[in-house]
Parts: C-alpha cells; sequence; structure tokens
C-alpha cells in the first residue's frame, strides 16, 4: 500500500491529516494529568470555591446537580473572576463586566463597565481595548466518591 501512496491523491491527504489528528489527540491525552481540585463538601450552590490544579488557579461551582470548573482568569485582560458574582450560574468579573456561563465558559455579554458603572456604548469599546469577546477556558470535572477532579 505504501508503494502507492502519494498524497497528490485527495483521499491519500485526507487519510495522512487524519492520521496526524488523531496522533496529536492521542499525545494530548497521554500528557494530561488528573489533579484533584475539591470534595463535594467543599462546594456549595450559588458560590465559587478558588482552588488550583497545579499551577491553574481554577474555579469550582456547582449549577443545579453538576460540578463545574472555569479558569480563574479573565480572558478580557487576565485578572482574576474569583471575586465576581455567580447568579443563575453566570459569573460576572468584578473588574469590567464581563458575564460567562460558570458551566462552560462561555462569555455571555462582554466588558461593560467600570468600577460598578455601567459605560456608555462608546466606553464599552475603550473599556474593551481591542479585545473581542472570549470564553473563559473550561474543564470537565470528574467525580469520584467525594472526591472532584479535573484533568490539565
Ligand atoms: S478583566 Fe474581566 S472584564 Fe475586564
Amino acid at each position: 500500500m505504501l508503494a502507492n501512496f502519494s498524497v497528490h491523491h485527495p483521499e491519500n491527504l485526507y487519510y495522512l491529516l487524519i492520521r496526524i489528528s488523531l496522533s496529536q489527540s492521542y499525545k494530548k491525552a497521554y500528557t494530561m494529568t488528573k489533579i484533584k481540585i475539591a470534595t463535594t463538601s467543599d462546594v456549595s450552590a450559588d458560590k465559587v470555591l478558588k482552588t488550583k490544579a497545579g499551577k491553574q488557579s481554577v474555579l469550582v461551582a456547582k449549577v443545579g446537580d453538576n460540578y463545574c470548573a472555569v479558569a480563574d482568569k479573565c480572558p478580557h485582560l487576565g485578572l482574576p473572576l474569583s471575586s465576581g458574582k455567580l447568579e443563575n450560574g453566570v459569573i460576572t468579573c468584578p473588574f469590567h463586566g464581563a458575564k460567562f456561563e460558570i458551566s462552560t465558559g462561555k462569555n455571555v455579554r462582554w466588558v461593560e463597565s467600570a468600577m460598578g458603572i455601567t459605560l456608555p456604548d462608546f466606553g464599552k469599546k475603550i473599556m474593551a481595548m481591542g479585545k473581542e469577546p472570549t470564553d473563559v477556558p473550561s474543564f470537565a470535572v470528574s467525580q469520584e466518591g467525594e472526591d472532584l477532579f479535573i484533568n490539565i
């Protein structure tokens, strides 16, 4: 088969790209580390728990019956989200009001305030400093008994 292999044939190129993609996925899976981030009793509803996973600061929350985790780093200016308010599964950055779903990290509203004061539209653009709305990294949480883990 290899004797006839040529990247000039679309099906061979497609095959090669899939092999490269799979090998990168396996490599990532093997280099990830499972880290305990909390126990279920550490996490209460409507509050975030600030913790560490290696060097990564992580916020853990409970939404409904599910545990979730996001990076404690706002994608706007990299400031911590941990002192932000969690309401209805959405955390608000305490610095400029960006909002993120705690269960997915999805940005639901971008920069909109400074020192708690809502800015007019032109002020929001200035405060955004050219940064586009961005999600905060999230981590799948696994549970074993009382212990909660993420893979990073
Ligand atoms: S640092 Fe979070 S919105 Fe600006």
